[in-house]
């Protein structure tokens, strides 16, 4: 059976004093009063050392929020899968529309990312959605189609059921505009059904898709009772520990 996950994307925020607060504050939370749902919180590459230290990775998961494209070497300012990993994280965010959109990340390069982060034996939680002109034209299954194609179904089915699927439409990101949980629960449906063409039923059946855009607690029950909506992956509302339990609550 998939794993129902809530995982925090903290985005370029939090200096490393706030941050590790809120990790701690997190951490003893959720060590209280158990989840009903895998936690995962993906930190700026400069948090995951000291986070690891106190992290009871039994509740909550590490995660970076992105890593390099090459293995080692000379490439300033970079940071590789294998580095991370040896923070203690457990997980990385690929193929976020703001790294896509923003730093030019192209299918072929998260190609490599995604092959690098396993080899580290990282698990890999993948974006895929559309924008906003691209819903408006009705293109949102064959955008999330290829951005599939381009990354991750060249992986074996083994290697494939490391990777957790984060369904996040641009148009929704920090906008305060969630899509409906209708909206959502089709797009999960068709992303399961091409994954279960590429992998079989199976392999579609255990794949957690998480949904992601502007989701808070106040639509996070509705969103995650849809059959194919297997929790979420939260931006702005991950940077409150209140907030981001009330998502996490929405299991209970
Ligand atoms: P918001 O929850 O702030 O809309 O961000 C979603 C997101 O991009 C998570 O990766």
């Amino acid at each position: 059976m998939r794993k129902k996950i809530v995982a925090g994307n903290w985005k370029m925020n939090m200096n490393l004093q706030d941050g590790i607060a809120l990790a701690k504050e997190l951490n003893e939370t959720l060590t209280q009063d158990k989840p009903n749902c895998g936690v995962v919180i993906c930190t700026p590459f400069i948090h995951l050392a000291s986070i690891a230290q106190f992290l009871n990775q039994d509740v909550i998961g590490l995660g970076a929020e992105n890593c390099a494209d090459k293995e080692k070497g000379a490439y300033t300012g970079e940071v590789s899968a294998e580095m991370v990993k040896s923070t203690g994280a457990q997980y990385v965010i690929l193929g976020h529309s703001e790294r896509r959109g923003y730093y030019n990340e192209t299918p072929e390069i998260l190609k490599e990312k995604v092959l690098l982060a396993l080899k580290n034996d990282l698990k890999v939680i993948f974006c895929i959605g559309e924008s906003l002109e691209e819903r408006e034209a009705n293109k949102q299954n064959e955008v999330v189609k290829a951005e599939l194609e381009g990354s991750v179904f060249n992986l074996s089915a083994e290697d494939f059921g490391k990777i957790i699927i984060a369904y996040e439409p641009i148009w929704a990101i920090g906008t305060g505009k969630t899509a409906t949980s209708d909206q959502a629960e089709e797009i999960h449906a068709y992303i399961r059904s091409i994954i279960a063409d590429k992998y079989g039923k199976q392999v579609a059946d255990d794949t957690t898709i998480l949904y992601g855009g502007s989701c808070k607690a106040s639509n996070a029950p509705e969103l995650f009772a849809k059959p194919d909506i297997d929790g979420g992956l939260i931006g702005g509302a991950s940077l409150k520990a209140a907030d981001f339990k009330g998502i996490i609550d929405a299991w209970k």
